[in-house]
C-alpha cells in the first residue's frame, strides 16, 4: 500500500513510520510522498534522507484554500496512494478535500479527544489541569479533529510536568501507535460504522 505522509513540524512520526513501515520490506507499505506546508519542516528532510520525493506546498502561494487543497490532492494521485496520513499536519482541509478521501486520511492528535481540539492540545490540557491525557488516532472529517476515533492511548499528566515533559511522553505512546494503525488500515482491519471504527483482529 502506497500511503502520502502530510507534515508541518519536526517529523518525529514521520521517521517512525518511515523506520517500521517504509525500511520494512515485509509490512507491505511504502511512503510513495511527504508533503510539507513549510519549506522548513524538518520532516521534509527526514523524508528525503530516506529517498522519498518531497513537496512544500505554501498556502500563501494559491488564491484560497480549495486551490491549495487541489494541488495537495494533485500531488498526492501523481503519486497514487490509498491513504493520506497527517503527521504534526496542522492545516485544515476544506470539506470537498474531506469528501474525496472520506474514511482515507487518519490524523494522531495529542489528547483523548474529544477533550482539546486544536493546534495546542497539550498547554491547553496542563492549563485544564486534568490528571489524564494521551493520544488519539482519528479519520478525518469537516470538523476540527472531530472524525471516527480508530484508537486511544492514555497517558498520566504529572504534577510537576511542563509543556515539553508531558508532550515528550505522548510522543513516546504516539510512535508505538500510529505505526499499529497504519498496519490495520493496509491489511484491511479497520471497518467504519457511523462513528465508530470497529479493528477487526482477523480480517
Ligand atoms: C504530534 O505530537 C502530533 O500529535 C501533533 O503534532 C505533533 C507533531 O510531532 N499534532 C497535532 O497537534 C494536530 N492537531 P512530530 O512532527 O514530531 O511528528
Amino acid at each position: 500500500m502506497k500511503i502520502a505522509v502530510l507534515a508541518s513540524g519536526s517529523g518525529s512520526n514521520l521517521q517512525v513510520l518511515i523506520d517500521q513501515l517504509h525500511r520494512d520490506e515485509n509490512s507491505g507499505i511504502e511512503i510513495a510522498v511527504v508533503i510539507g506546508d513549510r519549506k522548513k519542516a524538518y520532516a521534509l528532510t527526514r523524508a528525503r534522507n530516506a529517498g522519498v520525493p518531497t513537496y512544500s506546498v505554501d498556502a500563501k502561494d494559491f488564491p484560497n484554500r480549495e486551490a491549495f487543497d487541489a494541488e495537495i490532492s494533485r500531488l498526492i494521485e501523481v503519486h497514487d496512494t490509498e491513504v493520506i496520513v497527517l503527521a504534526g499536519y496542522m492545516k485544515l482541509f476544506q470539506p470537498p478535500f474531506v469528501r474525496k478521501y472520506r474514511n482515507r486520511i487518519i490524523n494522531i492528535h495529542p489528547s483523548l479527544l474529544p477533550a482539546f481540539p486544536g493546534a495546542h492540545a497539550v498547554p491547553d490540557t496542563l492549563k485544564y489541569g486534568v490528571k489524564i491525557t494521551g493520544v488519539t488516532v482519528h479519520f478525518v472529517d469537516e470538523g476540527i479533529d472531530t472524525g471516527p476515533i480508530i484508537a486511544q492511548v492514555p497517558v498520566r499528566v504529572l504534577d510537576d510536568d511542563d509543556e515539553e515533559s508531558l508532550h515528550a511522553r505522548i510522543q513516546v505512546e504516539e510512535h508505538r501507535l500510529y505505526p499499529q494503525v497504519i498496519k490495520w488500515f493496509a491489511e484491511g482491519k479497520l471497518k467504519v460504522s457511523g462513528r465508530k471504527v470497529i479493528v477487526k483482529e482477523s480480517a
